[in-house]
């Protein structure tokens, strides 16, 4: 990047070298009820800590006797190719880390040719996200009590030529996350004095958001006449969500869904098994982050179970404490054809917004590219089982 802001950022992300560094940069930057926002996970947080932790269960076995000078990244997914085997998934609110938020880090995966998928909760509008071009650009539904607006949704995203429409599962009821209970959290944020007094380090991020707060909204859900701010919105989204979500719900999206329709959610075998049986084209291996369901297996440990049910019909995408290259290419040694970030996109883009979202993906791709050399592979393709041990 040039000019001012590429001068910011080039020094906001000096010595970052990681994506944990990124972590703590933004915990740094951002107020605490902000950073722990998205950190934080369900309850004990014991689903949060296991989807990185398990990670370390899988140990590699290289083979570095077929060495090559370089590597190829990419990956085919439906009917185009990623530049690697990454996707940002969907997190609502991006626009409160960042001014603009959605958008930045819709640029930095275009710029990386990785797909960008949009919340239902962002801050930005469904129609917004087409301008900036580029990236496969995929939308996020849930399915309400009014099937109407849930397809009002899915309407919106085809008539703005969104590729690929994903469905989560996991969220019809929302998990407790005492984070933000403890923090006070509140939709839209609002802070005390001790948090004021505590928040002298946060100022710049204060002041880069100062006429971004008030405004920010869950856009895709504001109507003409009814109340739009984000307190009434948040209050009527969650009464909006329908737990009684099955299988017909599927059923209905798929036919009223064109392109590749991705269920985003899934732990048990069974569940990946019907979804490729009904015309699924994709699931993604998810627990949301730990922030839904919490003692739920970890993604890493529930993959390779959903990976066998579905024989190869589908690709099966992962999310979950993916913080390293080496992470994904675990992921993909068992089963997946790329993995999704959540928290690590957010942390780059509170740093230096879409420079510091091109800085995490930049780093996966380094990492992977590194990972596989070093373990001998030249093709995404040729990782496997094989190159990989369980720890005892
Ligand atoms: C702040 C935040 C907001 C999120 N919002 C959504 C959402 O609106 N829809 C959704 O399907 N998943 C949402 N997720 C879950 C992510 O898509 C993803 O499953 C999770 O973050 C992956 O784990 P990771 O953060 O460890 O990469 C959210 C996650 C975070 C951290």
């Amino acid at each position: 990047m040039r000019g001012p802001a590429g001068v910011t950022s080039s020094r906001a992300l000096k010595h970052v070298h990681s994506l944990a560094d990124m972590r703590a940069r933004a915990r740094r930057i951002l107020p605490r009820p902000v950073f722990d926002f998205a950190d934080g996970g369900a309850e004990d947080e014991v689903t949060l800590a296991a989807n990185e932790r398990d990670f370390d269960r899988h140990v590699f076995l290289p083979k570095p006797l077929r060495g090559s000078p370089q590597r190829d990244l990419s990956v085919k997914l439906f009917d185009g190719r990623l530049a690697m085997p990454v996707a940002i998934g969907p997190t609502g609110l991006a626009g409160l880390f960042w001014k603009g938020g959605e958008l930045a880090a819709g640029r930095a995966a275009a710029g990386a040719g990785v797909p960008y998928c949009l919340s239902h909760a962002s801050v930005c509008r469904i129609e917004d996200l087409p301008a900036i071009g580029g990236a496969p650009r995929w939308m996020q539904v849930f399915v309400y009590h009014d099937r109407g607006f849930t397809e009002e949704f899915v309407r919106r995203a085809a008539a703005s030529r969104y590729d690929a429409l994903v469905l989560t599962v996991d969220n019809q009821m929302l998990g407790r996350r005492e984070r933000d209970l403890r923090n006070g959290f509140t939709i839209p944020p609002t802070f005390g004095p001790s948090d004021i007094l505590a928040m002298a380090a946060k100022l710049p991020w204060l002041m880069r958001m100062r006429g971004e707060l008030p405004k920010i909204t869950f856009a895709n859900y504001v109507r003409d006449g009814q109340p739009g701010d984000l307190r009434s919105l948040s209050r009527q989204m969650v009464s909006l969500l329908d737990p009684s979500l099955s299988w017909a719900d599927v059923e209905w999206l798929r036919r009223i869904w064109d392109g590749p329709f991705i269920l985003k959610g899934i732990l048990h075998p069974d569940e990946a098994r019907r979804a490729a049986d009904l015309g699924v084209d994709a699931v993604v291996v998810s627990n949301h982050g730990g922030r839904q369901l919490d003692g739920a297996i970890s993604s890493i440990d529930a993959l390779p179970g959903v990976a066998a049910a579905v024989e190869g019909r589908i690709p099966v995408l992962l999310d979950g404490g993916v913080r390293r290259g080496s992470h994904v290419v675990k992921a993909l040694c068992l089963g997946a054809t790329a993995c999704l970030v959540g928290r690590p996109h957010l942390w780059g883009l509170s740093v230096a917004g879409e420079a510091g979202v091109t800085h995490v993906l930049r780093t996966l791709g380094a990492e992977i590219d590194r990972t596989m050399g070093l373990l001998g592979v030249t093709r995404i393709e040729d990782l496997g089982p094989h190159l990989l041990a369980k720890r005892a």
